[in-house]
């Protein structure tokens, strides 16, 4: 059976004007406000948690299980961070919900700060989105503007107050901690954990932070309920997910499924298939960070949690790419590196020396000046620079490096032998 998108979070999508408080109420915006603000906060985590939301920022951890692990009865304010940094090569899917439907975002912001007790939230978004933070801001001036937000939001003796925060380009600010520390207005550094920012989170508070995406479905679970939700994807992957398609493909862009499709049937029926008839090479399935895969791993992948696992990577942040047979696999795994040298913020010296190093033997051995015993060197490093660091953006550089030569030794082989890239011409 052929893929098929599934149209929940991205329902309005393609709406004229979906963008404004008018169509979105027209197409059912904000209407789960009153059923959340009857349901006790408890009540609310409890339908999350049993909806089996999983965070869509990359980590897919339980999100109704992250809220009750905010400390009871300390007498501290709570906040609630969205995450809007999107900086993940290949992601591009929180942007699109900016884009076409803020109001959902705002919607679910109101009901998870009823559910956490919380009255003020920051959407840290990117830098580089400019127009996306105007159409933010737009969307929540129109919102305090109908009392949606405010002293008494949706007119509810509670207060919520949402605050934009645009960072300033740098990747690592997506990582949860750095994210705080940004907002604080400092350096925008990773923070050792534990403590995890639900107990010591924003100006030492408990501090839930969660991704665009994961926040949009929240009105859709409480609209219809926990079983509703389970209705799209597996037992342990439940719901929908946005999935952003990009590189050789017919038709890139942003598709909405259920979770467990076919990964391969997805790159076809949804994107089209590979581009000029030409054949596939591999996939990058989750984002720049996630180990890649060959087509035969492609063939019998679904698009889960769990089969991706299954198949020696992550779903991560549902960032697509594929490469067709044209592809140098070593000058992509170089662009790669490139990317998180520069972006390693530097307080790890695994990280901060291992990116360029790792960096700098590709970049040798894609120049023809490469040995032999480079790859098993490069391998070492991947080792020594996963699992002890401050964050995991080095084991974000380390996972791709340690795939692509298992999976595609023959070519770095190929460029050390010939002392040139093959694909050079
Ligand atoms: C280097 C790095 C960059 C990250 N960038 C993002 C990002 O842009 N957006 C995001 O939602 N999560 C990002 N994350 C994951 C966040 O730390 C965090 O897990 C996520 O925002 C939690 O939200 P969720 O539970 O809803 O997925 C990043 C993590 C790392 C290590
Ligand atoms: S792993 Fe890299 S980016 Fe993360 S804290 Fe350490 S040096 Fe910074």
């Amino acid at each position: 059976m052929a893929v098929q998108e599934v149209k929940v979070l991205s329902a309005k999508y393609g709406i004229k004007d979906s963008r404004t408080l008018a169509v979105a109420r027209a197409h059912g915006g904000y209407s789960q406000i009153e059923k959340a603000f009857s349901m006790e906060p408890a009540q609310i985590v409890e339908m999350v948690k049993a909806s089996g939301l999983r965070g869509r920022g990359g980590a897919g951890f339980p999100t109704g299980m992250k809220w009750s692990f905010l400390p009871k009865g300390l007498d501290k304010p709570t906040y609630l961070c969205i995450n809007s940094d999107e900086s993940e090569p290949a992601t591009f899917k929180d942007r699109q919900i900016i884009e076409n439907d803020p109001h959902m975002l705002i919607e679910g912001i109101i009901i998870t700060c009823w559910a956490i007790n919380s009255h003020d939230a920051y959407i840290y978004i990117r830098g580089e989105f400019v127009r996306q933070a105007e159409m933010l801001n737009t969307a929540i001036d129109e919102a305090y503007a109908a009392g949606l937000l405010g002293e008494k939001a949706c007119g509810k003796d509670f207060r919520v107050d949402i605050t934009v925060h645009r960072g300033a380009g740098a990747y690592v600010c997506g990582e949860e901690t750095a994210l705080i520390e940004s907002i604080e207005g400092k350096k925008g550094q990773p923070r050792s954990k534990p403590p995890f920012p639900a107990v010591v989170g924003l100006f030492q508070c408990p501090t839930i932070i969660n991704n665009v995406q994961t926040i949009a479905s929240v009105p859709y679970i409480i609209e219809h309920g926990a079983e509703g939700y389970r209705k799209f994807g597996t037992e342990k992957s439940a719901g929908t997910f946005l999935f952003g398609i990009s590189g050789h493909v017919n038709k890139p862009g942003v598709y909405e499924t259920e979770l467990g499709v076919s990964m391969k049937g997805f790159i076809e029926d949804l994107a089209g298939g590979v581009w000029k008839n030409r054949k596939l090479k591999a996939v990058i399935p989750g984002g720049s960070s996630t180990p890649i895969m060959t087509p035969k791993e492609v063939e019998t992948c679904m698009l889960d949690y769990e089969s991706i696992v299954e198949h020696g990577s992550m779903l991560g942040s549902g960032g697509i790419v594929v490469l067709d047979e044209t592809v140098c696999m070593v000058k992509s795994l170089k662009n790669l590196l490139y990317f998180y040298h520069h972006e390693s913020c530097g307080q790890c010296t695994p990280c901060r020396e291992g990116t360029g190093w790792i960096y700098k033997i590709v970049s040798n051995i894609e120049a023809g000046k490469g040995k032999m015993s480079d790859l098993d060197l490069l391998l070492e490093l991947a080792d020594n620079m996963e699992g002890k660091t401050v964050c995991v953006l080095s084991g974000a550089a380390a996972m791709p490096t340690r795939s692509y030569i298992q999976k595609f030794r023959h070519e770095f082989e190929e460029h050390i032998k010939l002392g040139k890239c093959p694909f050079a011409g």
